[in-house]
């Protein structure tokens, strides 16, 4: 295993490190990113942590996370590799997306994966009009829900998928699908599998993944979710004829066709990956946004008029939404930058690992470490936001009205490893948001608990359950 850091000069300080636990007991698992920005009090912004025998080293705030992600890009572009994924079928050729190694399997993925997004139109019309008809869907089902209280979260969670249902399959599901909502029940719950302390024990120690019958039960949903999405690859291949590319499934067989190696990442049990990852990065984070944003809504009804006012005055009340509508519409997407910063909603990213020896505000990190890039403390940078602790679109506003972009904005994160999906998130979260509030205002539901303003992590930081009520305008 590792070398102790205490070997290493410039190594960054941090809390003492306790024989064999390190500094497990250092963090609230169910809510890293608030430790770890309680920690950077005392510390500073660049930290050390140890997990048993892996070194962590954590950076807070926008300077040290721009200078890791943006100025040494590659530096920082691998991923710590966790022994729990073995079970779910991970092995050299076989790690899909998020989690892959930094190197040519990953490369090869990324560029295959952004480019099908594109060819099937990520940022064009075609998928816009897509994206818009399935918020025509989603209104409908809110307008037989209007007048009474109702949580819009299954619902939000059932339109969200299916964009991605698209694009891999190239399927919708119903809303009253029940097999669907147990799909997407499955992939909440294997979110929920990695929050706490318990997984980050098993990824630090792997001998104890052999302890029989523990990654089944600790992982439990997660192998279902990928045994549920397998079955459906599965039945893609069966009805597949070779050189249909209607969808990225159809792509990806096509492409394992063409190269019939076994040596490659287009293989079957990588399909099955690769559609899992996009599901689990796609869905649940464009869901939760949009669900922090109906909420701000209700809490905030003076964002809410204006929103309105604006789509009014540049859209109607009749005409669909449009991705051009976006240029005349500063105060609008002012507000959905603010849902994504104040809404903050992968509050602790996603662990990289670095790649070769490096430094940080002349702080030394050696290769092999595990970092941690606390997004939560960029979006709330007090050094960088006028009222980072509230809710204020007006931090995306010059004194004009018009537009204005901000450095510290990296919700999907930066460098080689940003976001994959950040223009199809872009899209989905303007013609979802912008339709709702063209067709509803959206109320406190008054027979229910008021809603509360803080989240819940559960690798996403989600809203507690809310209730609304939806009146058409
Ligand atoms: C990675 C945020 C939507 C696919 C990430 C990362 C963040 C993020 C913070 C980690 C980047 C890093 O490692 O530093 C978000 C947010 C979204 C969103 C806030 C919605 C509002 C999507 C969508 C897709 C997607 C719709 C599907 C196409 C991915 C993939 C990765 C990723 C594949 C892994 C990239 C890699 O490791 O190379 N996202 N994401 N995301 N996201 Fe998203």
């Amino acid at each position: 295993y590792m070398k102790r850091r205490k070997c290493w000069s410039r190594y960054p300080p941090g809390p003492v490190s306790l024989p064999f636990i390190g500094t497990i007991l250092q963090i609230d698992y169910h809510n890293p990113h608030v430790s770890f920005t309680q920690l950077s009090k005392k510390y500073g912004n660049i930290y050390s942590l140890q997990n048993f025998w892996t070194n962590v080293v954590v950076l807070n705030g926008f300077k040290a996370v721009k200078e890791a992600l943006v100025n040494k890009s590659e530096d920082f572009a691998d991923r710590p590799f966790f022994p729990a994924y073995r079970h779910l079928g991970y092995g050299e050729y076989n790690q899909g997306l998020v989690m892959a190694q930094y190197g040519q399997v990953w490369k090869e993925q990324r560029r295959f994966t952004l480019c099908i997004l594109r060819d099937f139109g990520m940022g064009k019309k075609s998928l816009a009009q897509l994206v818009t008809e399935e918020a025509g869907y989603l209104c409908s089902v809110f307008s037989s829900n209007e007048g009474q209280s109702f949580d819009p979260h299954y619902l939000i969670n059932n339109a969200v998928s299916n964009v991605i249902c698209f694009l891999t399959f190239g399927t919708r599901f119903d809303y009253e699908d029940q097999k669907f909502q147990s799909l997407l029940h499955l992939l909440e719950q294997s979110m929920q599998e990695e929050a706490g302390l318990l997984p980050q024990v098993l990824n630090s120690l792997p001998f104890l993944t052999h302890i029989p019958g523990i990654m089944p039960k600790v992982f439990r949903h997660q192998k279902e979710f990928m045994d549920y999405i397998a079955e459906i690859v599965n039945a893609h291949k069966e009805t597949w004829y070779p050189s249909s590319k209607q969808n990225i499934t159809e792509a990806f067989l096509e492409e394992i066709e063409k190269k019939k190696d076994e040596n490659s990442c287009f293989n079957y049990q990588n399909l099955t990956l690769m559609i899992g990852d996009l599901f689990a990065a796609g869905t649940e984070t464009t869901t939760t946004t949009l669900r922090w944003g109906l909420l701000y809504m209700i809490l905030y009804p003076d964002v809410q008029s204006k929103v309105q006012e604006e789509i009014d005055a540049v859209i109607g009340r009749n005409r669909s939404v449009s991705l051009e509508d976006q240029e005349n519409m500063p105060y609008t997407r002012a507000v959905i930058h603010e849902i994504q910063r104040f809404g903050d909603i992968v509050p602790a990213g996603i662990p990289h690992k670095t790649y070769r020896d490096t430094e940080v505000e002349g702080f030394f990190i050696p290769k092999g470490t595990t970092i941690m890039t606390n997004l939560s403390s960029v979006l709330k940078d007090e050094a960088m936001w006028e009222n980072p602790h509230r809710f204020w679109p007006e931090h995306f506003l010059d004194a004009n009205g018009q537009f204005v972009k901000r450095e510290a904005f990296i919700p999907f994160s930066a460098g080689r490893r940003i976001c994959l999906g950040e223009q199809l998130a872009k899209m989905e979260l303007f013609l979802f948001f912008t339709s709702l509030l063209q067709h509803f205002t959206f109320h406190i539901a008054e027979d229910h608990p008021k809603p509360r303003e803080d989240g819940c992590f559960a690798f996403t930081l989600v809203p507690h359950p809310y209730y609304i009520k939806a009146v058409s305008r």
